[in-house]
């Protein structure tokens, strides 16, 4: 791919035609005409910067707030049509992983970018089961946490913690150590994971099982009591599975974004990843699974969906769970999702709250206002009503995100450390402020007199804990 191509002006003899794989450009402010090379549908942001009002003018720029229009980069991990609500890993279709894969094949297929054979997922699995115990010393940082800590704090902690304990992670071009910290970090998230609820809890920590898969290992440690050997419900452990092949990956979001650009400045991978559990953690991303579950308490029941939806449209609510960056169609998630919920109702206590979203679902997708928006429900649209049938408690809900994300950022960060084309991420701005004002003493400076404080007091919320 040619970068940087010089352009060449129109009205010296070149003349675009169609079928060219060329941008021409006019800039009326001085009458120049560009040409640009169009390459898998996108210019070159750099290829602006030659188009000059005068000499020294800096050059354009293209302006994308949220980068709503930007692509940052060359990615072969996750293809997705938000139009078509298509989602395929390393060319892949979601619906076929989750019918036929298993959450640690999808791993090692992000990871690798392709399925294993059976001696290269034997081998993975092994690694991955033999580093899912933490340093005593990670346990004893966690219980420092009040007992009311929200467990993605403690995760994000937890894991930007993990660096300090593998310096050597810092060499992030040696594929031993990449590979190392890949297998560390997908074995050892579950782990903090559940720690961060039994603490939550009150509840001793229960240390990883070697015997069990992946997700059975994370249900023993988030609910063995004391019996000597637990064994999951086959049909939990796999639904548990699918949310986390469901979750694996999701491209450029924002948590992926984060990991990408702090992985930019070359740090280890592990503080990479703290900084994507930290994007998640956001009631947009990953928070919106916990915030669904909350709007569905506070609708009570299926009669009250009408007048939660005029309150969304008059603007005094949002539909959590619904609406997409992306997918401007049903996320193909959703639609899994949604079809193993009767799997786990089988198993498990019915949740009465899965009345409330499916006519919440129903009348949304009747009315125009969420069809002409293209609202539809999202991955995190019914994932929380499983989580609840699983009894794990609403604020673990992005934690379990985060488990499974952890591949996919790990893919991420290997991808682009491996690309020459990245560099430390470091985007422009439009500068808005003054400019060159001369410093005055303070008791020069006029203005009006306002102290600026917090905004008025809210009544002192009651101190919890010690
Ligand atoms: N409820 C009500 N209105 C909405 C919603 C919603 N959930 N989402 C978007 N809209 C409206 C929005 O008000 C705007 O209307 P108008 O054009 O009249 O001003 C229009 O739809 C376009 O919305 P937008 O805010 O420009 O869309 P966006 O791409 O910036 O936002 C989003 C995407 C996911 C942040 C947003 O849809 C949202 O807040 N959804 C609820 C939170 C949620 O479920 N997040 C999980 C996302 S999926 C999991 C993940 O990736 O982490």
């Amino acid at each position: 791919m040619a970068t940087q191509r010089q352009t060449s002006q129109q009205g010296d003899g070149t003349v675009a035609a169609p079928g060219d794989d060329t941008l021409t450009i006019t800039d009326n402010r001085t009458g120049q005409t560009y040409e640009l090379e169009v390459s898998e549908g996108t210019i070159r942001a750099m290829d602006l910067r030659q188009i000059k009002a005068s000499d020294d003018d800096f050059g354009l720029m293209a302006y994308d707030p949220a980068f709503t229009n930007t692509a940052s980069c060359r990615s072969a991990i996750t293809y997705i049509d938000g139009d078509a609500g298509v989602l395929e890993h390393r060319g892949y279709p979601i619906d076929q992983l989750c019918e036929r894969s298993s959450y640690l094949e999808v791993a090692y297929l992000l990871v690798f970018g392709e399925l294993p054979t059976t001696a290269q997922l034997e081998r993975w699995v092994f690694d991955v089961t033999h580093h899912t115990f933490v340093h005593e010393d990670i346990k004893q940082f966690l219980e420092g946490f009040r007992y009311d800590a929200h467990p993605m704090g403690m995760l994000l902690a937890g894991v930007g913690a993990l660096s300090t304990f593998y310096p050597d992670a810092k060499q992030i071009d040696d594929p031993e150590e990449r590979y190392m910290a890949a297998i560390r970090l997908i074995a050892k998230v579950p782990t903090l994971a559940a720690f961060a609820y039994r603490h939550n809890m009150g509840l001793p920590y229960v240390y990883p099982d070697n015997d069990l898969s992946y997700s059975g290992n994370f249900l023993s440690m988030m609910f063995k009591k004391t019996e000597r050997h637990y064994e999951p419900d086959p049909r939990l452990e796999r639904a548990l599975d699918v949310l986390f092949i469901l979750h694996a990956d999701h491209e450029q979001n924002c948590s992926t974004n984060a990991v990408r650009g702090v992985g930019s400045s070359q740090v280890d991978p592990y503080s990479a990843v703290a900084a994507g559990v930290a994007a998640l953690y956001g009631p947009l991303h990953g928070g919106a699974n916990e915030a669904v579950l909350r709007m569905l308490r506070r609708i009570e029941s299926p009669e009250n969906v009408p007048d939660f939806l005029e309150g969304v449209k008059n603007r005094e609510e949002r539909l959590m769970g619904f609406g997409h960056r992306v997918y401007k169609n049903y996320d193909p998630r959703a639609r899994i999702i949604e079809q193993h919920m009767d799997e786990v109702f089988e198993a498990t206590e019915y949740n009465p709250l899965v009345e409330i979203a499916r006519e919440l679902e129903k009348r949304a997708l009747d009315d125009d206002y969420f069809t002409s928006r293209k609202l539809y429900p999202n991955v995190d649209f019914y994932s929380g009503i499983i989580y609840e049938a699983l009894q794990i408690p609403t604020e673990m809900f992005t934690v379990i995100f985060a488990i499974p994300r952890t591949s996919g950022w790990v893919s991420q960060w290997m991808e682009m450390n491996d690309d020459s084309e990245q560099k430390i991420a470091r985007p422009r701005q439009i500068y808005v402020g003054e400019r060159e004002r001369d410093y005055s003493q303070i008791g020069d400076r006029e203005g009006p007199e306002k102290i600026i404080g917090p905004p008025a007091r809210r009544p002192k919320r009651q101190r919890r804990g010690a």
